[in-house]
C-alpha cells in the first residue's frame, strides 16, 4: 500500500531533528515501503531539490553512523516540498491538487503530521476538512498532533469537540513521545509476559512507587513557552502520568489499541482528587536559581521548573500505596526511572547483627542507562549473618545490540500501519488535564505552597529530600 506522510511545520526543528531521521532510518530498514512519499508543507519558499539537500545535512547529523547516501539517495527520491500558509484556504486546495499528482493511484493513505505552533492545530485541522483532505472513501487518513494538546482540561475539550467534527477518534493520534521509547513499551512486556512480577505488584507488596523523570537541562531559549507552561503542563500531564498508568494499570485481555487504552484510562478514574490541605501537603514546588534571569522569563515569575506530587489510586489494586512523581529541570544528570518500593520483609531474623534492609526495589530505567534492576538483600561473603544489598542488572541496550530506535521511528509506523495503542486517546487526555488543573489553580492561589528555590545542577530543592523524609521513605537516586 502507499503511504505519503505531510508534514505541516516542516520547516521547524523536530521535523529536521526527529521526524526525517525516525523515517530514513525505517526506509533503511526496509520497513517503510518503497512507495511512500513525504511531503513538506510551511510558510518557507523551497524548491523540492533545496529542501531534500538541507534535510540530507540534517539527517546525516542526527543518524550519524547510520547515514548512507546511497540509501539517502532512494529515500529522498520521494521527499516533496510544498509551501503553503495554514492560515490560507487556497493553499490547502493546491495542496490536495499536489498530492494526487505525486500519488501512483488514488486508493494511497495518508497521515497528516501536525508540527506546528499548537495555536495553529484546530485552524490546521478544519482547513484539511474543508479542502476535502480528510475524506478517506478511497484511503485511509489520519492526523498526529504533537503535544501539548490544550493548555487546560477546557482548551483540551474544545480541541477535540473542534477535530471530532473533521475527524473520527480512530483517525486521531495524540502524540506522547515517552510511549514511543522502547523501555517504556518493555514494561508491558516485564508486567504481562511474566509471571513472577505480576502476583506481588500490588499493595500487599508493594510499599510505595517512585516515577522521576529529571533533566539536567534548563529551560533554555523556550521562555516563551516554558514560563507559560511550567512542569505539570510541560511533563505531568502527559508524559508522567503516562508512565504512572503504565505501571498501574490492569492486564487488558489483548494487546488492541481500545483495551490498553481502556485500562489505562480506569488509572485515570482511580486518581484520588486532591482537595484543602491536599495541595500543600502532597506537593512540592520548586524553581532552579537562575530561572529569573533567563532570557524572555519575567522578573517575578512564580513558574515552577520542578515538582513532586503525591497521588493515590483508589483502586482495589493500589489503595493507599503513595505513587510519588517527580520531574525537574536543572538537576544533576538526566534520568527517568521508575522505581517499585516494595515493603521489608515483616520480620528481620539477623538481629543486631545488620542493619536494617532497605527492603527489595524493582528499578525501571527508562533512559539514558535503559534496564531494569532488582536490588535485593544477599549474605556479606566471609561474614557472620550480615546482609547488604546486591543487584540483578539487565541492560536493554546492550541487548538490543547498541541501537535502540527514537520513540518516533516506532509512533510513525504505528500511525502508518494505524495502531493507536501508544497515542493518547480523547477522553485520556481530558482526564489528565482534570488531574492537574486543580494543582495548578491551587498553586496559582494565596494559599499555594512555598516555591523552593533551588541550586541548579543538584537534586531539586533540599525541601524535597525533607518533605521525603517526613513521608518516612527515601527518593532512590542513581546519578
Ligand atoms: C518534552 C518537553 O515533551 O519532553 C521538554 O516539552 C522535555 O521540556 C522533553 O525536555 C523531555 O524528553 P526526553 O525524551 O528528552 O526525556
Amino acid at each position: 500500500m502507499a503511504h505519503t506522510i505531510v508534514i505541516f511545520g516542516a520547516s521547524g526543528d523536530l521535523t529536521s531533528r526527529k521526524l526525517v531521521p525516525a523515517l530514513y532510518r525505517m526506509f533503511a530498514k526496509n520497513r517503510l515501503p518503497e512507495s511512500s512519499r513525504i511531503v513538506g508543507v510551511s510558510r518557507s519558499q523551497f524548491e523540492h531539490q533545496q529542501w531534500r539537500e538541507s534535510l540530507r545535512t540534517s539527517t546525516e547529523k542526527f543518524v550519524g553512523k547510520f547515514f548512507d547516501a546511497e540509501t539517502w539517495a532512494a529515500f529522498s527520491e520521494n521527499i516533496f516540498y510544498h509551501p503553503g500558509d495554514i492560515k490560507t484556504p487556497a493553499d490547502f486546495t493546491s495542496l490536495a491538487t499536489f498530492l494526487d499528482s505525486i500519488e501512483s493511484d488514488n486508493s494511497a493513505g495518508r497521515v497528516y503530521y501536525l508540527s506546528t505552533m499548537p495555536q495553529l492545530y484546530e485552524e490546521a485541522i478544519q482547513q484539511l476538512g474543508k479542502a476535502g483532505l480528510a475524506d478517506d472513501t478511497n484511503g485511509y487518513r489520519r492526523v498526529i498532533i504533537e503535544k501539548p494538546f490544550g493548555t487546560d482540561l477546557a482548551t483540551a475539550q474544545a480541541l477535540n469537540h473542534s477535530i471530532h467534527g473533521v475527524f473520527r477518534e480512530d483517525q486521531i493520534y495524540r502524540i506522547d513521545h515517552y510511549l514511543g521509547k522502547e523501555t517504556v513499551q518493555n514494561i508491558f512486556a516485564l508486567r504481562f509476559a511474566n509471571s513472577i512480577f505480576e502476583p506481588i505488584w500490588n499493595r500487599n507488596y508493594v510499599d510505595h512507587v517512585q516515577i522521576t523523570v529529571a533533566e539536567e537541562v534548563e529551560i533554555g531559549r523556550r521562555a516563551g513557552y516554558y514560563d507559560t507552561s511550567g512542569i505539570l503542563r510541560d511533563m505531568f500531564q502527559n508524559h508522567l502520568l503516562q508512565l504512572m498508568m503504565i505501571t498501574a494499570m490492569e492486564p487488558p485481555a489483548r494487546y488492541d489499541s481500545a483495551l490498553v487504552r481502556d485500562e489505562k484510562v480506569k488509572v485515570l478514574h482511580s486518581i484520588r482528587k486532591m482537595t484543602g490541605g491536599d495541595f500543600a501537603s502532597n506537593t512540592v514546588r520548586g524553581q532552579y536559581d537562575g530561572y529569573l534571569k533567563e532570557e524572555g522569563v519575567p522578573a517575578n515569575s512564580p513558574t515552577e521548573t520542578f515538582a513532586v506530587l503525591k497521588l493515590y489510586c483508589d483502586n482495589w489494586r493500589w489503595k493507599d500505596v503513595p505513587f510519588f512523581l517527580r520531574s525537574g529541570k536543572g538537576m544533576s544528570c538526566r534520568t527517568t526511572q521508575i522505581v517499585i518500593q516494595f515493603k521489608n520483609v515483616p520480620h528481620m531474623l539477623f538481629g543486631g547483627k545488620t542493619r536494617a534492609p532497605v527492603g527489595n526495589r524493582l528499578v525501571m530505567q527508562v533512559q539514558p542507562a535503559e534496564g531494569i534492576q532488582l536490588h535485593f538483600e544477599t549474605k556479606v561473603p566471609d561474614s557472620e549473618m550480615k546482609t547488604r544489598t546486591s543487584t540483578l542488572d539487565f541492560s536493554f541496550n546492550q541487548a538490543s545490540g547498541g541501537e535502540l530506535p527514537d520513540a518516533y521511528q516506532r509512533l510513525l509506523m504505528d500511525a502508518i500501519q494505524g495502531d493507536a495503542s501508544l497515542f493518547a486517546r480523547s477522553d485520556e487526555v481530558e482526564l489528565a488535564w482534570g488531574i492537574i488543573d486543580p494543582i495548578i489553580s491551587a498553586w496559582r492561589s494565596p494559599a499555594a505552597p512555598p516555591l523552593h528555590s533551588y541550586e541548579t545542577g543538584l537534586w531539586g530543592p533540599t525541601e524535597s529530600t525533607q518533605w521525603m523524609e517526613d513521608q518516612k521513605r527515601e527518593w532512590f537516586d542513581v546519578c
